[in-house]
């Protein structure tokens, strides 16, 4: 089942229009990835998503339009969760305080069950829970961005290239938590990543995405196996 139908999306900033009547869908409970070259219209795809830019077209999560109706409620209530490129932490709360801003509009007893459960899960944010998160390494930032995206059980969640920067031993260790936090809970993500080995691993179906434009899905074992996409992304 389709959780999300895109149709016909152009979006852009100003007078330049970067995506040019995208549509695609994703499955319930997939990880899907995105790729594509550097400037390919990736991050403004995710941008266009969870609303940050405006665009025209459709975008149906499970069933409801996103673009129709003049006033938008928060993208968070919505079902979306998004962790923008380059991180998204408040450098200047801790990490406990990150995870609670993450969960603001659920009950209160939620927040508290579902981050003792994240500290279960990683130990490393649980060590560090009273320290400002602008003190933690690249790695312990990006994990606990997407913590803090998680902690509005978003239905839907958009990562954008989460392990830029990160060196490569946590870029294992990352993919290693979301596999585990996928396993843990029931979720769709939409992942933008620029290590499509990794990703392909990770992913059920891949989208590739040239000049704004989507093409269409593919499982990712097929562009594991594809001589084109080897050559094209995975350098073999
Ligand atoms: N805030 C912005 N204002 C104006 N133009 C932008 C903005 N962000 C991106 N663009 C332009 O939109 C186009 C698509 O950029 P986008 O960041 O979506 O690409 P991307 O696929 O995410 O690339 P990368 O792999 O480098 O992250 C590019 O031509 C870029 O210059
Ligand atoms: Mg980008």
């Amino acid at each position: 089942m389709s959780l999300l139908t895109v149709d016909r999306l152009c979006a852009g900033y100003g007078a330049l229009r970067v995506l040019h009547d995208v549509s695609f869908s994703i499955e319930e409970g997939n990880v899907t990835v995105v790729l594509g070259a550097n400037g390919a219209g990736k991050s403004t795809l995710l941008r266009a998503l969870s609303g940050m830019i405006p665009a025209t077209g459709s975008i149906e999560l499970d069933g409801y339009e996103l673009l129709s109706g003049r006033r938008r409620r928060p993208i968070a209530l919505l079902g979306i969760g998004h962790v923008p490129e380059g991180r998204g932490t408040f450098g200047g709360l801790t990490v406990e305080e990150n995870l609670r801003a993450g969960g603001y509009h659920r009950p209160r007893g939620e927040v508290e069950r579902s981050i003792t459960e994240w500290f279960e899960l990683f130990p490393r944010l649980a060590e560090r829970r009273d320290r400002l998160a602008a003190g933690l390494s690249g790695g312990e930032q990006q994990m606990l961005a997407i913590a803090r995206a998680l902690m509005a059980r978003p239905r839907l969640l958009l990562l954008d290239e989460p392990s830029l920067g990160l060196a490569p031993k946590m870029t294992g260790t990352l993919f290693d938590n979301l596999r585990a936090i996928r396993e843990r809970m029931d979720m769709t993500v939409l992942l933008v990543e620029q290590n499509a080995h990794l990703s392909l691993q990770i992913a059920d179906d891949a989208l590739l995405m040239t000049a704004g434009q989507v093409g269409p899905r593919r499982p990712a074992i097929a562009l594991r196996e594809d001589e084109q996409i080897r050559r094209a992304y995975l350098g073999a």
